[in-house]
């Protein structure tokens, strides 16, 4: 009887130790522990064995049967703990694409209307010096927008061109282009610009604007109108209008402020053009004799128009957005909406 425990013992843990699977494990186990097993056989002998024998036999078959199950527990453990085998018919997770930015949008197709006219892109700088952002705009020293409160000044030492800033506006690409490249120039300039504005839902200490200027001999005020009015109805209707109100900027002479009529209300007056029927877009005019001259451009033989625009503005009527802090604080939610566009 002990000779049989022992082998029965050793035989049923070496063939727990081997199951690959639980399926064999639980073979193994209703094997030594079911019902017609070895040893509940060896039970049925015990009530025919000498009394000393009987009470240690039936304690020894027990302990077996215990260790039996243990061990079994344990295997089934380490089965458990072991991950499913790859599926490899499972079809892949898909991966999220990305999407443009709606102001990466909007500035491409504005800057497209002007490509497909003939306009190369130049992208500008974002740290400028005063010469470029100011002197040679013709933007005199009492200007406001030199003011240090006006201008994001950068601590590092001035040069010959004065204080280091981050650029108020794109105009100063307009300089950097006609120093460079000498007439017949047509270029649109996209990029960020800086002013240290509170924030608010209207305002940001860092927009976008679409710089955009031409000069040739015999350049006037209707190819600007003209080029306006072209680049209108392409990105917003063939049906919209424009409407020049005079201004001052000095860098231009004469100057303008150009409003489209609102495309949302046809000009019945509504919240995004605040009842007027119109909607402010740019400010332009034909670029300043002093501005040709500072960039060594004879301008007796030379004439130039310029404009600008805010993209983020643009961008905001254009799509109902209705604050523009929405643009840059990342919140995927606002910006899935344009996934489509
Ligand atoms: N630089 C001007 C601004 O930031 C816009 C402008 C550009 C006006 C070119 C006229 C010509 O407001």
């Amino acid at each position: 009887m002990e000779e049989k425990i022992r082998t029965i013992k050793q035989q049923a843990l070496l063939e727990i130790t081997n199951a690959h699977q639980p399926e064999e494990l639980e073979e193994t186990r209703v094997r030594y522990l079911g019902r017609k097993s070895q040893i509940n056989q060896l039970f049925t002998q015990v009530p025919h064995m000498a009394r000393q024998e009987r009470s240690r036999y039936g304690k020894e078959l027990n302990m077996l049967k215990q260790t039996i199950a243990a061990a079994v527990e344990e295997k089934a453990k380490s089965f458990a703990s072991v991950e499913p085998p790859m599926d490899l018919t499972l079809p892949a997770a898909s991966v999220r694409k990305g999407t443009k930015h709606i102001l990466s949008h909007t500035t491409e197709a504005i800057c497209r209307v002007f490509e497909d006219l003939g306009f190369i892109v130049y992208e500008g700088e974002e740290i400028e010096n005063e010469w470029h952002n100011f002197t040679a705009l013709n933007i005199p020293l009492e200007h406001p927008s030199r003011d240090a409160f006006d201008t994001f000044y950068l601590d590092i030492p001035a040069k010959k061109e004065g204080k280091f800033l981050l650029r108020s506006h794109t105009s100063p690409s307009q300089i950097h282009v006609m120093k460079k490249l000498k007439p017949p120039l047509a270029v649109i300039s996209p990029g960020k610009v800086y002013r240290p504005d509170k924030v608010d839902a209207s305002h940001s200490f860092m927009f976008n604007q679409i710089e955009g200027f031409c000069v040739d001999t015999d350049i006037n005020f209707s190819h600007l109108k003209g080029v306006l009015l072209h680049f209108a109805r392409r990105y917003y209707s063939p049906r919209v209008k424009l409407r020049f109100r005079p201004h001052f900027f000095p860098f231009t002479e004469p100057s303008a402020e150009v409003d489209i009529s609102c495309m949302i209300c046809d000009q019945a007056g509504c919240s995004v053009c605040s009842q007027k029927g119109w909607i402010e877009i740019l400010g332009c005019g034909m670029i300043h004799p002093n501005v040709l001259t500072a960039c060594g451009i004879d301008p007796k033989k030379y004439q130039g128009f310029a404009f600008g625009m805010g993209a983020d503005r643009i961008a905001m009527q254009k799509y109902g957005i209705n604050d523009i802090r929405l643009f840059y604080e990342n919140d995927k939610r606002f910006l899935d909406q344009f996934d489509e566009i």
